[in-house]
């Protein structure tokens, strides 16, 4: 507590200094981001997604820029479970925040594989899952859009996961992302995140060819704010807000005034993603910016904020 302000959240059981957290693929495994900034004043970390093999990812170009966001076709390139438990837990260990590890798989037997192994690890607060990607051929968002195969793998998940909170990461681009977000938690989800990255695509005009090596990438950054806040809303009212889940979330956010924007349509807690990239401690002026929001708005418990929208 600061100023008669408390910006504490509980999450899934977790108690968290502050609702901030950076997000997967934007971040690295934390040794990266903390030569930037203190990654303890952060509410919490989520990993790059890790897979059971290491993966080199897609071809390059694999980043492009747009209007208020980019593309990114990174593909899960990461340093696969073994040299994660090897050499960037103990990283982790020392990083005095929540470290929420994002899972990704191509078969539910390959996510079972990967939790079953991290589950034991202390560094190790909860895990995201991302079936959400839409940058791999197989797996990845696959899993996603279809609500029985959402159940079928958290479910899956769940049963291998021991004590950690088990988040689920959603998929923009479907027709009820209420009805997957149902899935999830009907079948075990502790927490769920949203929004994950919309396929896109930038064209070269001269080549007449897309930009990106893999086609397609997934858009993130500001220019898919307002979908995600009206999502996070949507999920919210209909799903999380009955259960008591709560929902981490993201997509374009970089001022304080949009964390607060999320809060108000029902996240508990915010992520930060793009922004990271042109200000990688952005986290530390956003959390500021929410407990001064708080100050001059007379909320004495960021809590009171959080799905506190108004229809009138
Ligand atoms: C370069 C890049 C890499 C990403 N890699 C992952 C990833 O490995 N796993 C994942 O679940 N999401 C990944 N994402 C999606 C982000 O975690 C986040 O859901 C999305 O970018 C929306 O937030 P933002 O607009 O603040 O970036 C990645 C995003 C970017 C820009």
């Amino acid at each position: 507590m600061t100023n008669g302000v408390d910006i504490s959240i509980e999450f899934a059981g977790l108690k968290l200094a502050n609702p901030v957290f950076t997000v997967s693929g934007t971040c690295g495994y934390a040794d990266e981001l903390a030569d930037f900034m203190d990654i303890k004043s952060l509410g919490g970390f989520i990993t790059k997604s890790i897979t059971l093999k290491p993966r080199k990812g897609n071809a390059a170009p694999r980043i492009v820029e747009t209007d208020s966001g980019m593309l990114n076709a990174i593909g899960w390139a990461n340093v696969g479970l073994d040299k994660f438990i090897e050499e960037k837990i103990p990283i982790l260990e020392k990083m005095n925040t929540a470290v929420f590890v994002n899972l990704a798989g191509q078969t539910i037997n390959e996510y079972v594989a990967v939790t079953e192994r991290l589950a034991s690890q202390s560094a190790i607060a909860g895990f995201e899952l991302n079936i959400s990607c839409p940058n791999v051929e197989q797996g990845g968002i696959n899993f996603g859009t279809d609500p029985k195969q959402v159940g079928e793998v958290t479910s899956a998940v769940k049963k291998v996961c021991g004590e950690k909170i088990l988040m689920v990461k959603l998929a923009p681009a479907v027709t009820d992302i209420s009805a997957t977000a149902k899935a999830a938690v009907d079948a075990g989800a502790d927490a769920l995140s949203l929004i994950n990255t919309f396929t896109a695509m930038v064209i070269d005009i001269e080549t007449r060819m897309p930009v990106l090596a893999n086609r397609t990438g997934g858009l993130s950054g500001p220019a898919i704010k307002p979908i995600a806040v009206y999502l996070v809303n949507k999920v919210y009212n209909d799903v999380a807000k009955g259960g008591g889940i709560p929902i981490l979330g993201m997509g374009g956010i970089r001022t304080a005034s949009d964390a607060i924007e999320f809060i108000i349509a029902g996240a508990s807690a915010v992520g930060i993603g793009t922004a990271n990239f042109m200000e990688p401690d952005c986290s530390i002026r956003i959390i500021e910016g929410i407990r001064q929001y708080c100050t001059r708005s007379n909320i004495t418990n960021i809590r009171e904020l959080v799905g506190s929208l108004s229809l009138e």
